[in-house]
């Protein structure tokens, strides 16, 4: 039988890097804390890191990056917090996306943002509306994201499919309900790294995370340079990716 292992060097010796590598940026109140700090002042930070590492993805080469910037357990957080999350939000996307539209990247939205108020709604839209125009990394920003939310979100549209008479039960396979994520169309998670060390998963694509390979740096996530993601990239180019097989 076919051995499903993959060993993660190409045929030149060259080192692989994952198609699409998920952040989960993490340590933001600690590393506030650490300096006396107020927690938004953590955020802030971790804001400016943000735009520093979605740039040098793009440079080397990383074909789909998303960022987890805002669960949906995230509001239970205390109002002045969420508050300053919501002003970051606004200016980055107002300030730093334009960037990254420069640099041709094709931003995109994943997560429930009907919620969000007007102001960040249309400018939600605007940049995604520019990010259609561009044809480089793919960049998702994971705002009000919920990996369970999502899977529910895509059961019930096939359902809906099926009601309808459109879609036949036994027609709903792992492939259709991918085509129902807010990812439809580009490759499972092959890495994800979470600074900070927490050995959690916190609702971040469930789905799409099924065989990706998982890395947890002790390191606060607006300390977290590009060194250390070449040091993460690195040890994903040296492991065995088997996807359930030997
Ligand atoms: C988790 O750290 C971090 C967040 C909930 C917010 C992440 C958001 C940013 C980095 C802002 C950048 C995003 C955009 C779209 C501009 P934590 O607060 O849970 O840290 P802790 O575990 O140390 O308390």
């Amino acid at each position: 039988m076919k051995s499903t292992a993959q060993n993660n060097s190409s045929q030149e010796g060259q080192r692989v890097l994952p198609r699409h590598l998920g952040i989960i940026m993490d340590g933001n109140g600690r590393w506030a804390k650490k300096r006396g700090l107020p927690r938004s002042m953590g955020h802030r930070a971790g804001a400016a890191n943000f735009k520093k590492i979605i740039r040098y993805c793009n440079s080397i080469g990383i074909e789909c990056l998303t960022m987890y910037a805002f669960s949906t357990e995230n509001w239970k957080r205390p109002k002045e917090e969420v508050g300053a999350l919501m002003v970051l939000f606004k200016q980055y996307l107002k300030d730093a996306l334009k960037e990254f539209l420069k640099e041709n990247v094709q931003v995109r939205f994943i997560g429930d943002s009907s919620v969000f108020d007007e102001g960040l709604q249309t400018l939600i839209r605007k940049n995604e509306e520019l990010g259609r125009t561009k044809n480089g990394m793919i960049l998702n920003i994971a705002m009000n994201y919920g990996g369970r939310a999502e899977i529910v979100q895509a059961a019930r549209s096939l359902a809906k499919q099926v009601q309808a008479g459109t879609r036949k039960p036994e027609e709903i396979t792992e492939e259709a309900l991918s085509q129902q994520l807010y990812t439809a169309g580009q490759p499972d998670l092959d890495l994800v790294i979470r600074p900070s060390g927490e050995y959690r998963i916190s609702n971040f694509m469930l789905w799409q995370s099924a065989y990706a390979e998982y890395i947890v740096m002790d390191i606060l996530w607006p300390d977290f340079t590009p060194e250390n993601l070449e040091w993460a990239l690195d040890e994903y180019a040296n492991r065995n990716r088997r996807f359930g097989g030997v």
